[in-house]
């Protein structure tokens, strides 16, 4: 028996279906601007602790729930538990992000390269998502995630973060073909990953593709494109009658927004740097639009936040389609009364918009 969802306007909004308000939730929500995830991230001893540890991750996906009255619940993981579980040996050194200690470099390591069983290895996702869903009670819905097949292949060639991914994109040209087989296991990977996180309980998932908007226009439609177009078409769109939608968020992807409306997806997710309404304009008749609040402008006044937020309600305008978040990640040094300002200001000044 699921229990019957409290709050809906966020799945309601992906299908464009009618609200009172616009409902919000914010990438990164869970996350060190937030005191007690940074108590609770002790506690475990590391991120990748938390991660790994189900009853951990849950109480850190509710923390920004208990401040303030979001519309969705975000798993809390790390879009680089996948290629962890592929053998690449995911580790973070204190200050330089994200790092891997195989990095795939080599034809051969590449060759030898396997879809993690998701319910092996990634056990500890799948029983996060099914205690976060118990913990809720339906209080909002739960959102799942992963990376997207080339944000995902960025990190694994590079073997962490990079400015540029300089390797990754030497690859792309030199040997593509060597590119195309891991995406094409990572698209494998990534549908498996997001079905069993759909089987646990993730009532909508998002793909980030983090990196793509950095690829040349070609390149991103043959080597990003193409593998999220895979993913979507793999993925189970619907669970005892309830429709699972699927954002895709390609940051700096907003020049080819009809693309990534074109490969089924429901709704999608726009960096700061696109005009929602222009947005609209183009795609607004085939996906609803998730975005898309500069995350930087929240280290401004509470009044100017307010007037952004409604600089951003109003360029949407009137009608169904939008959920409300920011841009990219909030930034760790974000001031948590500020989100309170932001979460309070979507709620009250969007109800206009839905009469
Ligand atoms: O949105 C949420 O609240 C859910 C949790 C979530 C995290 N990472 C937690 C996290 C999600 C959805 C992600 C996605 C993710 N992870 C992306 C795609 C989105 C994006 O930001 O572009 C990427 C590229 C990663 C890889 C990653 N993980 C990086 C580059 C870093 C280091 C950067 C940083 O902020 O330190 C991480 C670490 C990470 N993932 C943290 C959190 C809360 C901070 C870790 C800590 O507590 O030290």
């Amino acid at each position: 028996m699921t229990t019957p969802l409290q709050n809906d306007r966020f799945l309601r909004a992906l299908l464009r279906q009618p609200v009172d308000k616009t409902p919000v939730w914010l990438m990164r929500q869970a996350g060190r601007y937030l005191p007690e995830y940074c108590a609770t991230r002790k506690q475990a001893g590391s991120f990748l602790n938390l991660c790994k540890n189900p009853t951990l991750a849950t109480e850190v996906t509710l923390q920004p729930l208990e401040r303030f009255p979001l519309d969705a619940a975000i798993l809390f993981s790390d879009i680089l538990t996948v290629p962890d579980a592929m053998g690449l040996g995911l580790y973070f050194s204190e200050g330089e992000g994200p790092k891997f200690e195989r990095p795939l470099r080599e034809e051969a390591d590449i060759m030898k390269l396997a879809v993690p069983d998701p319910e092996g290895e990634l056990k500890y996702v799948m029983d996060a998502v099914r205690e976060i869903r118990r913990a809720l009670q339906g209080r909002v819905p739960l959102i799942g995630f992963s990376g997207s097949p080339f944000t995902l292949a960025c990190y694994m060639v590079e073997g962490g973060g990079s400015d540029g991914f300089p390797i990754t994109k030497t690859m792309l040209y030199s040997r593509p073909e060597l590119l195309h087989h891991i995406l094409s296991v990572n698209a494998k990977a990534v549908t498996a990953y997001l079905n069993a996180q759909i089987a646990a309980g993730a009532q909508a998932v998002q793909l980030f593709d983090t990196w793509g908007g950095m690829l040349s226009h070609a390149a991103y439609q043959e080597f990003s494109l193409r593998y999220l177009a895979e993913v979507v078409s793999g993925l189970t769109r619907e669970v005892d009658g309830q429709r699972i939608p699927v954002i895709v968020f390609t940051k700096g992807g907003g020049q080819w927004l009809e693309d990534i409306a074109a490969i089924g997806c429901d709704a999608v997710g726009l960096d700061w740097t696109t005009d929602i309404g222009l947005a609209r304009q183009r795609v607004g008749q085939q996906v609803a639009l998730q975005g898309n609040f500069d995350p930087t402008a929240l280290f401004a006044s509470p009044d100017a936040i307010r007037k952004e937020v409604g600089r951003i309600l109003g360029a949407f305008g009137h009608g169904n389609g939008h959920v409300f978040n920011l841009g990219h990640g909030i930034s760790q040094f974000t001031n948590p009364e500020h989100v309170a300002v932001l979460v309070e200001a979507v709620h009250s000044l969007s109800q206009d918009f839905h009469q």
